[in-house]
């Protein structure tokens, strides 16, 4: 059984008196970058609704299962109010503005590291928001950015979920509550995201089981992790791969020998 059209005031009431949380703004702050080393990537996290500064209840054992499997692996968590009510759209915009200039300090701070980005209920619809450049009121605006260096896009319940998209996973079949009117940039990008929605999630599905939202990590943080971990070492091995191809080409760039010369004319294929 599912509501066509859950009001949102209805849902931000059942998710007001289930939470014992509190959502807390911690303004400004700026979030502490420390940057992957080694094989390592960096791991973003956008926690949901009323979840308490940091990566969140529901991401943070996936962000900790992730780093034990890929060493070097570091977390940065956004740092915006996650608030239900009153205003979760302004707290959304909030999350859109935080995590757009945390990509942008991380680009700059850490040169060239893959990262992942992993996104709960709240926190999905503002990296899919980010990703998306979504310009209506609904998706939230947000500023173009690069995401040559995104190796895995993670989101969980995510309120701005549509149905029947190749990156879907799980066994929902309904929309989000808020679901994107234009999905152009992710389906552009959708080799690099898995979007988890179960059936009956009242944000990802419109369904009327709150337990389905809350029980992520329980049925399917195994599947999130291994998502995140198959990604990060994805792009890092590319990455590695690379750097490696680029230094013999370059050793043999003075060199005249017709092998050199051969090299260095298919170099750029590499
Ligand atoms: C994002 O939106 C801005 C403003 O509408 C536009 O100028 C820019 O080309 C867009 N970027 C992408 C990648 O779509
Ligand atoms: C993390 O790993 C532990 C130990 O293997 C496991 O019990 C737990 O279910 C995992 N959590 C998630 C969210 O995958
Ligand atoms: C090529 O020669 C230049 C000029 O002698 C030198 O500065 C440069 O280091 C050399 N590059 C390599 C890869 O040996």
């Amino acid at each position: 059984m599912r509501f066509q059209a859950l009001p949102a005031t209805c849902l931000a009431l059942l998710f007001g008196s289930l939470s014992q949380a509190q959502s807390v703004s911690t303004g400004a702050a700026q979030a502490r970058i420390t940057c992957p080393s080694g094989k390592g990537v960096g791991l973003i996290a956008v926690r949901g609704s009323t979840e308490d500064p940091g990566p969140g209840r529901l991401l943070a054992p996936i962000a900790a299962n992730a780093t034990n499997q890929v060493p070097g692996t570091t977390l940065t968590s956004v740092d915006y109010p996650a608030r239900l009510i009153p205003d979760y759209l302004g707290s959304e915009q909030e999350g859109v503005v935080a995590l757009t200039a945390l990509m942008r300090s991380y680009a700059a701070a850490c040169p060239g590291a893959p990262v992942v980005l992993m996104g709960y209920s709240q926190g999905a619809q503002v990296i899919a928001d980010v990703l998306s450049n979504a310009t209506t009121p609904v998706d939230n605006a947000a500023q173009p950015l690069s995401t040559n260096d995104v190796a895995g896009i993670l989101l969980i319940g995510d309120p701005s979920r549509v149905d029947g998209k190749p990156f879907n996973a799980g066994t929902a079949n309904g929309d989000g509550l808020f679901s994107r009117k234009d999905s152009t940039a992710l389906e552009a990008m959708g080799d690099k995201i898995l979007s988890i929605c179960n059936d009956g999630d009242p944000v990802c599905d419109r369904g009327i089981n709150i337990a389905v939202h809350l029980s992520y990590d329980e049925t399917d943080g195994v599947q999130a992790t291994q998502f995140v971990v198959s990604k990060a070492m994805k792009m890092v091995a590319a990455k590695q791969a690379k750097a490696k191809a680029v230094k013999p080409a370059a050793a043999a760039a003075n060199s005249t020998t017709p092998e050199a010369n051969r090299r260095r004319a298919t170099a750029w294929v590499a």
